[in-house]
């Protein structure tokens, strides 16, 4: 099984479902001697098992596989209508669908974990929540190696209760959605080195410090306090490898774009991204309603997919450091 004694260097390459994941990218990150991981959300079970096998045609290194651990709670069909008729307008003027019924869906949950205990992928995350303690047996008799992303203690401790290996601990600077457990929690908030060092005292687990890292000297102060490798999201976004929209690439070294925040706007979740006119006019309406505005939305981020006024543009705090340059060359610079 997987050990993290198999990185020569400490770096998580996040999983980035929604497009900037690539197999090249977690490929490069791992062949550099970290872990790199894929975003397997939103993609078909069979789209993911192509994937894998992608990935494993590019490094013989160990990578990781990402998923959403779907909760499914009662629908807002009130606080829905109203979100959407706000969003009318924006339709109209991108000539985008903006469906009325959205059905839940689980993202094909259960089927995806099949493929990774199939593929006996080396190591597999979630977000959003812990697979039972069923689920994560069958992944360990696969001889897959299970982390599970956590933003406070309460959520750490469930995780290692359901029996998995380490521990993503995404601190609030971190780009991207959080992975809070419960649709309907506020963000616990904690920034990266405090709930590093709590989450390391409180389960004594391995864990893997997220959020907000832009330097070399960020990722040593994360290994000083306890992190056993630290996860890099929003520093991969510009790489030739990844597959982030030009839009979204052109923003990050945009002056116009000067502040991150976290909203529920496109998804329904909150997630960090940079704050443009979308963000502006929708945050403080958006309700909790997870998946249903995240497919409510996907028409408009399509029809908008050139404008950074209008799609999501996940970033972390430290997004201004983000660069141009090959993963490897990332990975490197980073070597504590
Ligand atoms: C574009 C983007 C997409 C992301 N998608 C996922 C995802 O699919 N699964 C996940 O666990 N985390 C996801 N994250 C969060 C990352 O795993 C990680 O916590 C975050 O990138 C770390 O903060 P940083 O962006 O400041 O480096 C995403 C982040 C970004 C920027």
């Amino acid at each position: 099984m997987f050990s993290f004694d198999r990185l020569t260097v400490p770096i998580a390459g996040a999983p980035m479902a929604g497009g900037a994941s690539t197999s090249a990218l977690t490929a490069a990150v791992s062949n550099a001697g970290g872990l790199g991981f894929y975003g397997g959300a939103y993609l078909t079970p069979e789209r993911l098992r192509a994937t894998i096998n992608e990935i494993r045609t590019l490094t013989d290194a160990p990578f990781g596989v990402n998923l959403f651990v779907p909760e499914e709670i009662p629908f807002d069909e009130q606080a829905f209508t109203t979100y959407r008729d706000r969003l009318v307008p924006l339709a109209e003027r991108l000539d985008a669908p903006l469906p009325e019924n959205v059905a839940f869906t689980d993202d094909d949950f259960d089927a995806k974990v099949q493929v990774l205990i199939d593929e006996r992928v080396p190591v597999a995350s979630f977000t959003f929540g812990c697979p039972d303690a069923a689920t994560i047996d069958r992944l360990h008799a696969a001889d897959v190696f299970v982390a599970g992303t956590v933003t406070c203690v309460d959520e750490a401790l469930l995780a290692r209760e359901a029996g998995v290996d380490a521990l993503c601990a995404q601190g609030v600077s971190a780009g991207g959605h959080r992975g809070t457990f419960r649709i309907l929690d506020d963000d616990p908030g904690f920034d990266t080195l405090t709930l590093l060092t709590a989450v390391v005292d409180a389960t004594g687990l391995p864990v893997v410090a997220a959020g907000g890292v832009g330097s070399r000297a960020d990722v040593v102060a994360l290994i000083d306090a306890g992190a056993t490798a630290v996860q890099i999201g929003t520093l991969l976004l510009r790489c030739p490898e990844a597959g982030t929209k030009q839009a979204h690439r052109d923003a990050l070294v945009d002056p116009r774009f000067a502040e991150t925040a976290t909203t529920r706007a496109y998804s329904g979740r909150l997630a960090r991204g940079l704050v443009n006119d979308f963000i502006a006019a929708h945050t403080a309406a958006a309700p909790p309603v997870y998946p249903q505005i995240n497919t409510l939305t996907g028409g408009i981020r399509r029809a908008g997919s050139a404008d950074p006024e209008v799609i999501n543009l996940w970033a972390g705090t430290g997004f201004r450091a983000a660069q141009a340059i090959p993963a490897a060359e990332v990975v490197a610079a980073l070597r504590p």
